[in-house]
């Protein structure tokens, strides 16, 4: 099915087939396609995306902070691979982050905890666009910043994720 087949589909089909389709862009947060919805008809991948990231964008600040609770860490070994969606998994894996020394493992964590206990959410950053070493490097640099800053980078990534995975959706 080519693109603009699967745009026609959704734009002409209900609300939950679109959220059965679209719901994991935003890890365990169908309530972002649900909103989406509305910004129909989408002419575009680019105007999807967008319609997609200005219902993010448009939740509340408590709703914005429940998505990025909503993803895991990144994980130096994906030994809670179990509890990880598909799609996430497959994203740590691009990373390298699966093939990590146990030394450099244990520093990722280390700086996860940090992280955490500073801003109370996880890190994100979109695996997919960044191999192990810039997400250390990236994740040090970070830290440094300041909560509403990285809440607003959070979503940043967020947007890129969303967009990678639409990508894998589209191409079917
Ligand atoms: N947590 C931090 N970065 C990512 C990412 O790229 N994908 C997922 N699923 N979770 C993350």
């Amino acid at each position: 099915m080519t693109t603009q087949d699967r745009l026609a589909r959704w734009n002409a089909g209900s609300r939950e087939a679109f959220v059965a389709a679209l719901g994991h862009l935003f890890e365990h947060s169908p309530w972002v396609a649900e909103a989406a919805f509305e910004g129909r008809p989408f002419r575009d991948p680019e105007h999807l995306h967008a319609q997609l990231c200005a219902a993010m964008r448009g939740a509340g600040h408590a709703r914005q902070r429940a998505l990025i609770l909503a993803h895991p860490d990144l994980a130096g070994r994906l030994g809670r691979a179990a509890a990880l969606t598909a799609e996430s998994a497959r994203e740590q894996a691009s990373a390298g982050l699966d093939e990590m020394a146990q030394d450099e493992a244990a520093e990722l964590a280390r700086l996860n905890r940090t992280y955490r206990e500073r801003f109370g959410f996880p890190f994100i950053l979109c695996a997919r666009l960044n191999h192990r070493d810039a997400i250390l490097a990236a994740l040090r640099v970070r830290l440094e910043s300041s909560p509403e800053q990285e809440h607003e980078t959070a979503l940043a990534e967020i947007e890129k994720i969303a967009w990678l995975r639409l990508q894998d959706l589209l191409k079917g």
